[in-house]
């Protein structure tokens, strides 16, 4: 299947800024799809730099509510309205900056489908669980818990983050990496049978130019989930060039 290489710029970038990087991005990547998600309030200027042509634009974070009195928070039907085609939910960030529990997750997920937007849901074991053995049956649990049914068929993404390795430049093995992989798809096949084998499973911590060629290389790695380096146009496109001829 054709990878995904998608940016998450987190709570980075002036107005100015984030049309810039749009900018630098215009054009694509010759074997990857992209996806950015920038900040909320820059979504709609980033779209407009990027409408009618090959790069998505999705968001960070979306309510399980449609509508209503949620001060602060905005529905996946808003977010579809001004063109984002993707949400990601269930990120680490989330999760432990304001709780988000797996069932949160699973009730934003159905929201977005229910929107039209393709979930990217973030599922990722912490370190102390790493070395406690927990890594698979983390991940396990929380994708039983976070994805609703309906997701393979409408084309939903999952993104293995271990939270260790976001931001800090250290990544697990390839070797732990496809392994956790194998478990991901072999955990959603057992659920939604053979559809799930299209479904795309991105890698996310630390993706950078200089690992992404190993990362995309290994079975059932279907793209990044990149942080810090997308932020940088040069850098992100690089690791869209890294996927495999
Ligand atoms: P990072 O972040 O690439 O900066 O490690 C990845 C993520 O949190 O999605």
């Amino acid at each position: 299947m054709r990878p995904l290489v998608a940016g998450n710029w987190k709570m980075h970038g002036t107005l100015r800024e984030a049309q810039a990087l749009a900018e630098g991005l215009r054009g694509g990547a010759e074997r990857a799809d992209l996806l950015v998600c920038p900040p909320f309030v820059h979504l709609q200027a980033v779209e407009a730099v990027l409408r009618g042509g090959p790069v998505a634009v999705g968001a960070q974070d979306c309510h399980a509510k449609a509508k209503g009195a949620h001060t602060g928070d905005v529905s996946a039907d808003m977010l579809r309205d001004v063109g984002a085609t993707h949400v990601i939910l269930g990120h680490s960030e989330r999760r432990a900056d304001h709780g988000e529990t797996d069932a949160v997750v699973h009730a934003k997920a159905g929201a977005a489908l229910a929107a039209g937007l393709t979930p990217v849901i973030c599922v990722g074991e912490t370190e102390a669980q790493r070395l406690a053995g927990e890594a698979e049956s983390v991940v396990t649990e929380q994708l039983a818990g976070s994805i609703p049914d309906g997701f393979v068929a409408a084309g939903g993404i999952v993104a293995y983050e271990p939270v260790w390795a976001i931001g800090t430049g250290r990544t697990p093995t390839e070797a732990e990496v496809a392994a956790i992989h194998a478990t991901m798809r072999k955990a959603l096949v057992g659920r939604f049978g053979e559809a799930a084998k299209a479904t795309r499973l991105l890698y996310g911590g630390s993706v950078k130019p200089s690992n992404a060629a190993g990362l995309f290389a290994l079975p059932d790695v279907d793209g990044a989930l990149v942080g810090g380096a997308s932020l940088v146009a040069a850098d992100f496109l690089a690791i869209a060039a890294a996927v495999p001829a």
